[in-house]
C-alpha cells in the first residue's frame, strides 16, 4: 500500500521527490506524505496553501476516495492519509479470493540476479561464518524470486588453494609412516570432511608454517596426477557430505544452487591474466603481477612464486557471471570481514568495465555466544555448523516434550520432525531479525522461547490459527464489514503492509523488516485471538469474517516464514 500510495502521488506530481512514512501514532493517520514540504520549499509558497492544492487535487480521484476515508493537511509540511474501513474489508476478501497471489509483485520483470552465497570451503567441516552467508542469502534469493526475478543461487565453493595443499600434506606424510592403504584407509575411510579435518589439524602441529602445503598446492595447479587425484576425492567427498549432511540440516535445498567454484576457473587463469597485461591493466611489481587501484590496496594477482589467488579467480568467476549470465544485479552474501577484497574486486570490475550489473556486498557480523564473545569452542577453534545445529535440535526436542502447545498427541517421528522444524526456524529467525551488520548472539533460550520474539513463537502462532481452522469445514465468504473491533482493524491493515515489506526487504538487502513484521502480525493476531469468540460467535456472518480474518493471516504468516527459509507446522 506504502508503495501504492508513493507512485500514484508520482502519477500527479512527476518530478518532486517525497518520502511516505508510516506514522507511529495511528491518530496521525495510516500513511505521511511530506509533499506540501517539499513543494512549498521548491515553490518559495507556503505549506499550508500547497497542501490545500494537493488535497483537491488527489481527492478528486475516484481510487482516493474509495481507499481512504480522510486525507488532511498536518502542520509541518504534511499531508496524513487515513484508511478507509470499506477498502479494508474489500482487501479482506481479496486476499482470500487470491490466497497464492497476495503480495507477489511483478517488479522483477524476469531479470537475472544472481545471489551468492554460502560458498563453504571443502576439506574442512563448514562452520558458522558459513551458517550466516547461507541463512541470509537462501532467504534474500527466496524474496527476489517472489518479486519475480529470475534468481540464480550460486554457491561459489572455496575448492582450491594452499588449504588443499595442507591436506595433501597431511595424507603424504600418513603414507609415509604406513603405506597407502593404510593412509586411504584412516584418510579417506570414513567418508567425512571430520575424518580428513583430523589430518589438517595434525598439519599445524607438525609444520610451522604453509611452505609444504604452497609446493604441494603448486604441484596440484601444474596438474601433477596424484595431487590431482587427492584433491578430486577430497573435493567429492565435502560436496556429498554437504548435500547429503549439512544443507539438509538446516532446510536448505541446495538442489536448486548452482555449485561453481574456485577451481572451475583454474583454466582460465593464464588467459585472464595475459589480457589484463596486454591492456596495460595488470603490471609487475616486485615480481608479482597486480592491479593498481584508487584509494585501495592494489589487488594481488599473482604471487611471484607464480601462484594465482582468491582475488584472481573472483575476476575470472565475475567476468563469467557478467558475460555469460546477464544480470542485473549481483549480490554476494559474505562475511564483513571480507570488505576490503570486495571493494577491490568490484574497483577491479570497474576498471574491466563490468559495471553493467549492480554489484554488492551483503555482509554480515559474526556470531557471538551468550557471553558476548565470538562463539567458539573450548580451544578457541571456530564452531562446527553441525555443532550448533545438533545443539539446537537437542533443546528443541525437550522443549517439543515439555510444552504441550496445542493439545495434539504425537508420536515419536511426528515429535522429531516437529523438534527438527522448531529448532531451525528459531536458528534463522534469531539470524533474519537482527540487522546483519551487526554481530548476532546466540542465545539459545530466548531463540528458541514460544512466548517472545523467536521462530517458534510465529510457527506457534500460525498452528494455533490453523487449530481453528480446522474446526470448520470450509470457509465462506462472510460479511467482513462486520469486523469493527480495534484489533481486528489492526490486523487487517497490518495484511496490506505485507507486499511493501518484502520490496523494502529486497531494496535494502536485509530481512530484518520482514521478521519484525510478521512478529507483530502474529502478535496482533494472538490480541485479536484472546479478546474476541470466533468459533462461539452466535453471530454466523460475524463468525465466517473473523474467520476469513484469521485463514489470511495465516496465508501471510506462512508465505512470510517460508520467504525466511522457515517451514510452518500445522500442528504443535
Ligand atoms: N569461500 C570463501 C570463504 O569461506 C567465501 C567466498 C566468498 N565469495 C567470493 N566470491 N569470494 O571465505
Amino acid at each position: 500500500m506504502k508503495n501504492w500510495l508513493g507512485n500514484k502521488i508520482k502519477e500527479f506530481y512527476p518530478d518532486v521527490d517525497f518520502d511516505v512514512l508510516m506514522p507511529p501514532d495511528e491518530r496521525l493517520g495510516d500513511y505521511s506524505v511530506n509533499l506540501p514540504f517539499v513543494l512549498a520549499k521548491k515553490n518559495k509558497k507556503n505549506p499550508l496553501d500547497m497542501g490545500k492544492e494537493i488535497i483537491k487535487k488527489l481527492t478528486q480521484d475516484k481510487e482516493f476516495q474509495q481507499y481512504f476515508s480522510k486525507i488532511e493537511f498536518a502542520g509541518s509540511g504534511f499531508i496524513n492519509f487515513y484508511l478507509a474501513d470499506e477498502f479494508l474489508w474489500k482487501q479482506l476478501l481479496e486476499i482470500h479470493r487470491n490466497r497464492d497471489l497476495f503480495g507477489k509483485s511483478k517488479e522483477g520483470n524476469g531479470k537475472t540476479i544472481i545471489v551468492e552465497y554460502s560458498s563453504p570451503n571443502i576439506a574442512k567441516p563448514m562452520h558458522i561464518g558459513h551458517l550466516r552467508s547461507t541463512i541470509i542469502g537462501d532467504a534474500l534469493a527466496n524474496v527476489y524470486e517472489e518479486l519475480g526475478y529470475k534468481v540464480i543461487r550460486w554457491n561459489y565453493v572455496g575448492d582450491w588453494g594452499t588449504a588443499i595443499g595442507k591436506l595433501i600434506v597431511a595424507y603424504k606424510d600418513l603414507k609415509d609412516r604406513i603405506g597407502k592403504d593404510g593412509a586411504d584407509e584412516q584418510f579417506f575411510g570414513s567418508d567425512t570432511t571430520l575424518g580428513m579435518m583430523g589430518n589438517y589439524v595434525r598439519y599445524h602441529e607438525v609444520y610451522q608454517d604453509d611452505d609444504k602445503a604452497r609446493v604441494e598446492f603448486k604441484k596440484l595447479e601444474n596438474g601433477n596426477k596424484e595431487n590431482v587425484d587427492l584433491w578430486k576425492k577430497i573435493r567429492k567427498i565435502s560436496l556429498q557430505e554437504l548435500g547429503i549432511l549439512i544443507y539438509p540440516s538446516i532446510g536448505v535445498d541446495s538442489k536448486n544452487m548452482e555449485f561453481k567454484g574456485e577451481s572451475d576457473y583454474e583454466p582460465e587463469l593464464k588467459s585472464l591474466i595475459d589480457g589484463l597485461i596486454s591492456k596495460g591493466i595488470a603490471k609487475e611489481s616486485e615480481g608479482a603481477l597486480i592491479i593498481e587501484l584508487e584509494n585501495l590496496q592494489p589487488a594481488l594477482l599473482r604471487k611471484s612464486d607464480g601462484a594465482t589467488l582468491y582475488m584472481t579467480r573472483d575476476i575470472a568467476s565475475l567476468e563469467d557471471r557478467v558475460k555469460n549470465y546477464n544480470p542485473a544485479k549481483i549480490l554476494y552474501v559474505v562475511a564483513n570481514q571480507q570488505t576490503l577484497h570486495f571493494q577491490q574486486l568490484f574497483a577491479v570490475a570497474h576498471k574491466l568495465n563490468f559495471n553493467d550489473p549492480e554489484l554488492v556486498h551483503v555482509k554480515f557480523g559474526m556470531v557471538l555466544g551468550e557471553d558476548g564473545k565470538k562463539l567458539a569452542t573450548r580451544e578457541g577453534k571456530v564452531v562446527p555448523l553441525l555443532d550448533v545445529v545438533n545443539k539446537i535440535q537437542e533443546k528443541a526436542r525437550g522443549l517439543v516434550k515439555q510444552v504441550k502447545l496445542v493439545n495434539e498427541e504425537f508420536n515419536d517421528d511426528q515429535a522429531r520432525e516437529i523438534a527438527k522444524a522448531v529448532g531451525i526456524a528459531a536458528l534463522k529467525y534469531n539470524d533474519l531479525s537482527q540487522h546483519p551488520y551487526s554481530d548476532i548472539t546466540f542465545d539459545w533460550d530466548a531463540m528458541l522461547d514460544f512466548r517472545g520474539n523467536s521462530g517458534p513463537y510465529l510457527q506457534y502462532t500460525y498452528a494455533r490459527l490453523m487449530s481453528i481452522i480446522r474446526q470448520v469445514d470450509k470457509i465462506d465468504d462472510g460479511d467482513t464489514g462486520l469486523l469493527i473491533e480495534p484489533t481486528e482493524i489492526k490486523i487487517m491493515k497490518k495484511l496490506l503492509d505485507f507486499p511493501d515489506v518484502v520490496i523494502e526487504c529486497s531494496r535494502l538487502y536485509t530481512l530484518n523488516a520482514l521478521a519484525l513484521y510478521l512478529y507483530e502480525l502474529a502478535s496482533a493476531s494472538n490480541q485479536f485471538y484472546e479478546k474476541v469468540r470466533v468459533i462461539q460467535d452466535k453471530n454466523i456472518k460475524r463468525r465466517n469474517a473473523r474467520l476469513l480474518l484469521i485463514e489470511a493471516t495465516a496465508t501471510v504468516l506462512k508465505r512470510g516464514l517460508n520467504l525466511l527459509g522457515i517451514k510452518v507446522l500445522e500442528r504443535i
